[in-house]
Parts: C-alpha cells; sequence; structure tokens
C-alpha cells in the first residue's frame, strides 16, 4: 500500500464521511492532504483537486506526488467548481472556507442542482448562513457531524440537493441535522453556539434598536441550552 498523508482529526473525519468509490473533487484543496490520502488509501480510485491560487495547487502537486498519486487526480486551477465538468465527479468536498463562500461556490454552478451528487461541506465560520441557503434553496443536509480542531469545534454537513426548498427557523440554522447527543464534539458544538448567542444577545441589548428582535434569540438560548424542546419559530 501506499503511504499515506497524516491527517488532523478535521481532515480525518472528512475522509470517514467519503463514501468509498466516489470521484472526488476536493474544491479548495490547498496542501492536498485530503484527496491524497483518499486516493493513496484506495478508498476513492481518483478525482480532481482544484484551487483559485497557483501556490497551493504546487502544493497539492506535490503531495500527489509524494503519496504517488499523481495519475489518479486532476489538478485544476480554477474559481470554485468553474474547472469541474458536469459528470466528472460524484462527490464534492468544500472544506476550510467561510460558510458565504462555500455556498456562493455553490450556487455558482448550475450542475449542483442534481440528486446524484453528494456534498461535504465544512465551514469555517458563517455556518448558519450556509444551512439557510442550502435549505432555502431545495438542498438538504442529511447529516452532520462535529470535530473539535484545536481550540475550534466544527461540523462537516453532508448534503444533497432534493429541489424541494424548506424555510428554516433560528434553531435549524445554527445546529442543523447536528444531534447534540451523537459526541462529545457535538454537545461542545451547542455549548459554543449558546456562548455565541448569549454574546449576540447582550449585544442587543445594549443596542436601541435590538429589544424586537431579542425574543427568537432568547429562545434559541434556551434550545441550545437544552431547557426548551418547542419548535424553532425564528428566522435568522
Ligand atoms: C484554508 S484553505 C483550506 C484547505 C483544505 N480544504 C482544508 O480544509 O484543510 C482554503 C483554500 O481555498 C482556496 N480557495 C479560496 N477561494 C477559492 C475559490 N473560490 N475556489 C477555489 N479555491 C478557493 C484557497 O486558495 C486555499 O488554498
Amino acid at each position: 500500500m501506499n503511504k499515506l498523508p497524516k491527517l488532523d482529526p478535521r481532515l480525518a473525519l472528512i475522509a470517514s464521511m467519503v463514501p468509498s468509490g466516489a470521484r472526488c473533487a476536493d474544491v479548495g484543496t490547498d496542501h492536498g492532504y485530503l484527496i491524497a490520502w483518499l486516493a493513496a488509501s484506495g478508498k476513492i480510485p481518483g478525482g480532481c483537486a482544484c484551487d483559485i491560487n497557483e501556490k497551493p495547487l504546487e502544493k497539492a502537486a506535490f503531495s500527489l506526488s509524494q503519496y504517488g498519486v499523481t495519475s489518479q487526480v486532476r489538478l485544476c486551477l480554477c474559481d470554485g467548481l468553474s474547472g469541474i465538468r458536469a459528470g466528472e465527479v460524484d462527490e464534492i468536498i468544500i472544506a476550510g472556507m467561510g460558510g458565504d463562500l462555500i455556498w456562493k461556490i455553490l450556487d455558482d454552478t448550475p450542475w449542483t442542482r442534481d440528486p446524484a451528487l453528494e456534498f461535504l461541506l465544512q465551514p469555517m465560520s458563517k455556518g448558519e448562513h450556509l444551512r439557510q441557503a442550502l435549505w432555502e434553496h431545495g438542498f438538504e443536509i442529511q447529516e452532520e457531524q462535529a470535530v473539535e480542531a484545536g481550540k475550534f469545534v466544527y461540523t462537516i454537513l453532508r448534503v444533497r440537493y432534493t429541489g424541494k426548498p424548506q424555510r428554516i427557523g433560528l434553531y435549524q440554522a445554527y445546529v442543523g441535522a447536528l444531534r447534540r447527543e451523537s459526541s462529545p464534539a457535538a454537545k461542545l458544538y451547542y455549548e459554543r453556539q449558546a456562548r455565541r448567542i448569549q454574546k449576540k444577545i447582550l449585544g442587543m441589548e445594549q443596542s436601541a434598536e435590538g429589544n424586537q428582535r431579542l425574543e427568537p434569540y432568547q429562545a434559541l438560548l434556551k434550545q441550545l441550552e437544552g431547557r426548551d424542546s418547542s419548535a424553532d419559530t425564528g428566522s435568522v
């Protein structure tokens, strides 16, 4: 077997969520470790490693050659998915970017509206924006798993297009399909989200125009802290 790159817990969790045999696009590949690991381990036959910048793509080329999978992974210098043809891959990984940029990359590419495609998305920030945009545009978050990475906790979303847009409330936007009891990292994610909302409420209380919007966030805080399991009514 080929030598494998060492993955940190975040990339290792993403790798574990990739279905065996999938043809993958790793968008914003940077160092290329993830796609190099997937191909070198034999979990996937190959795919594309894309990046908008030349330097990261050079690093990815080096990783692919170091782990003996250059011929299996096409390197692509492109913005988002613009260098990939419809039908070329069946799994699209976009990790390590802000939620707004991840959504923009999906939204800019018409062929992402295909129920046959699966997406693994890992926002570094603005996860609530990404979840809301996905659901409102007919994508469904089918699973979410959390992972601790240094001081941070991230979630990885498994997503598919269903063509059925849904309006979601604040609670779904902030924790998505992640179940609190699914892992210690998931519990920690809920705690961190609750802390963010506490700060947001404090900020709103101090601002004159805040009072009107306060109630949904107070209800959200209760839900995140497990003090209220009633229906989600607020909107983002
Ligand atoms: C922080 S790195 C994440 C690397 C890797 N995906 C990970 O999760 O460890 C973000 C990478 O995305 C690339 N990037 C940023 N915007 C992009 C876009 N619109 N299309 C493709 N790549 C992009 C950057 O050049 C950078 O290499």
